[in-house]
Order: structure tokens, then sequence, then C-alpha cells
């Protein structure tokens, strides 16, 4: 969508993953806050979004959605102007249908316009906007309704259309939001994991600056895979130039999770400029090759490992797009290290089960 926004994929933090409907504006504030003391605001997490449940289950006599008293007492409004101050942007929810997913608030089915102008006059940055509880119509009807009115609410908002990929938006999305859900919803474990990613890499065509695909928010940290799974996780994302949503809770991030989600080689990834999706270009059983051009004539590649024994993996020129003899330097984006050797047609290594090597390569000559 032409709003000027999305650039690059959008990063920050959602509530749900990891809190379900079990928020309020305190763990919004403190959430704001470890973003920033953590570190990871500055590099490149800045949207704080709420997600289901933060509204009473009636509008107020003017039909104006209404904060959930009990759990958001001083407002969106002010929880904004506290997420502004601190160099942050705030995220809300709603539905293209009457109720949301949880049944707990309303959903913004003819109610588009008024909706849009109550979250632009809060100060929002970015919606959600689920698709639970219509009128049965096609999404291709409901969310353009949506578009407009955020078009003319006098602020630019970026618009996430979370259809779930049911009817492919990636065909229809990048006119009328700035990303698009491919998948259902993904649970914390290695299978959901690469299962939504690989319903996302099939869209790959349709990813660019302004609308990307969106494989579902991070779950890095929840305590449900491996390190090494969450490692692929992350690079996965990355490479995809999918959102990078944290899902869990930063107030409480562990080492083991900084090391993965404050990567800057790998945020750097999915922040390239050129903005084209990384997709698999060799699939052998277990074993895959994830690729994608960065700007500089540099490639960014992903080894795969989805197997349950280690094996040594292949990139080879030939499938990821570098001429042929040409002479490469790859960086090991997890090791932090430029590798000694210089490479001719092809990269081999090592790759645990479930887990993966990811590179940048660059030639030389
Ligand atoms: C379904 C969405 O796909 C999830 O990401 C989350 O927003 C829930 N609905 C909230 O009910």
């Amino acid at each position: 969508l032409a709003n000027g926004l999305a650039a690059t994929p959008p990063m920050g933090w959602n509530s749900w993953n990891h809190f379900n409907c079990f928020i309020d504006e305190k763990i919004i504030r403190e959430t704001a806050d470890a973003l920033v003391s953590t570190g990871l605001a500055n590099l490149g997490y800045k949207l704080v979004n709420i997600d289901d449940c933060w509204a009473e289950i009636s509008r107020d006599e003017k039909g104006r959605l209404v904060p959930k008293n009990s759990t958001f007492p001083s407002g969106i409004k002010a929880l904004a102007d506290y997420v502004h101050s601190k160099g942050l942007k705030l995220g809300i929810y709603s539905d293209a249908g009457y109720f949301t997913c949880s049944k707990k608030m309303p959903g913004s089915l003819g109610y588009e316009e008024q909706d849009a102008n109550t979250f632009a006059s809060w100060g929002i940055d970015y919606l959600k906007y689920d698709n639970c509880d219509n009128d049965g119509s096609k999404p291709i009807i409901r969310y353009p309704v949506m578009t407009r009115a955020l078009m003319n609410a006098g602020r630019p908002i970026f618009f996430s259309l979370c259809e779930w990929g049911d009817m492919h938006p990636a065909l229809w999305g990048a006119n009328i939001g700035n990303s698009w859900r491919t998948t259902n919803d993904i649970a914390d474990n290695w299978d959901s994991m690469v299962s939504r990613a690989d319903q996302n890499e099939v869209y790959a065509e349709y990813a660019r600056p302004g609308g990307w695909n969106d494989p579902d928010m991070l779950e890095v940290g929840n305590g449900g895979m491996t390190k090494d799974e969450y490692i692929v996780h992350f690079s996965l994302w990355a490479i995809s130039k999918a959102p990078l949503l944290i899902g869990c809770d930063v107030r409480n991030v562990t080492k083991e999770t900084m090391e993965i989600i404050a990567n800057k080689e790998v945020i750097d990834v999915n922040q390239d400029k050129l903005g084209v999706q990384g997709k698999k270009v060799r699939m052998e059983g277990d074993l895959e090759v994830w690729a994608g051009p960065l700007s500089g004539y540099r490639v960014a590649v992903v080894l795969l490992n989805r197997g349950a024994r280690h094996k040594v993996m292949t990139a080879r020129w030939d499938d990821i797009g570098i001429p042929p003899s040409s002479t490469v330097i790859a960086r090991d984006l997890w090791q932090h290290k430029t590798l000694k050797q210089r490479f001719v047609d092809i990269l081999t290594a090592t790759v645990d089960s479930h887990a993966c090597k990811m590179y940048i390569l660059k030639p030389i000559s």
C-alpha cells in the first residue's frame, strides 16, 4: 500500500503469542520500557502492538470503541503518548467482522470510518485487522473499506491484514495493506514454525517494499523450541522479509533469547533496502538451501537441515544467483565471523539436525 510506510518489513513486539488475552496497560508500558533498556528499540524494534482483548464488549453511546476499564483505565491515548515519548510506536488490533476472535470485544465491520478516526485521534501507528465473525462476504470486499478509512483518518497507519492466508491475500493485498498473513496461527513448536515458513515461501514473488508476506509473529523466547530451532525460526523470518514482531515477554528476556533476536547482522538481512524475499533454491530431502539477493551484489543464504542427523550441505553459485567461477567472501551471521577461506562455485558446511547456517556471500572477483 502506497502510504509511505513499510519500506522494509515492520519490527517490534506484539502481545498475543505470550500474553494471549491477559494484557493490561502496565504490561504495555513495561514492554515499551524494556524494548528501550534492552537495546532492542535501537536495533529497530519500535512497534509496541496491542493484540486482541483491549476493549470493552460494548461500544459507548456514540458508537465508539471503549478501552477496557479494568485493564486499560488510563485509555489508549495516554498509552500512545507514553510509547511515543520513548521514541516507539503504538499498534492496535481490530477485526473485519462483528466481534474479534476472542469474542471479548467488538469488531469494526460497519464502523470502519469511526474506528479509523478513533485510532488516529489516539495516535495509533499500526493496525492489525483480523477476520473473525464476519458476514461471509469476501475479505477483498471488507478489507479495502478499512484501507480507505485509514487513508482518510489524517495519520499514516501501517495496515496489517490478518486474513490467515485462506483467500491468498498475497495476490490482492499489495494495494490494500502493508503486510498480509499467509498462514494461520503459529504455535511454539518446530513443525508449526517450519510449516508457516513453507506456506509463506510460495508467495515470495509478491513481497516488495510497501507490502510484505507475513508468516505470523515470532515465538523466540517462549520456551517451546531448542536454541538451534529458534535460530532457524529467526533466520527464516529474516531471509523471508517477514515482519519481525517479537512474541515473548521482553521484560524478562534471557541472554540466549537476546543472542537471537538482537543479532544485528541477521536483522540487517531482513531490513536490506533491496527488499527481495528469499526463497528455497534447492531441496534435497530434509536439506534445503534458501537464498535471496541483497543490496551491493551480495546474497543471503540459509543452509537448513530439517532432518534428525547432522549433514554436510552445499550452497552452489548456480542456485543462488552468483556468476560462475566468482570468488566469494563468506560472512557467518551466527558465528559473527568472516571465514578465512575464499570460496569458488560452492560453499559447503556441516549443519546440525534442526539447525541452520546463515551467510552473506559477497563476490569479490
Ligand atoms: C487470530 C490471529 O491470527 C492471531 O494472531 C491473534 O490476533 C488472534 N486472532 C486474537 O484473537
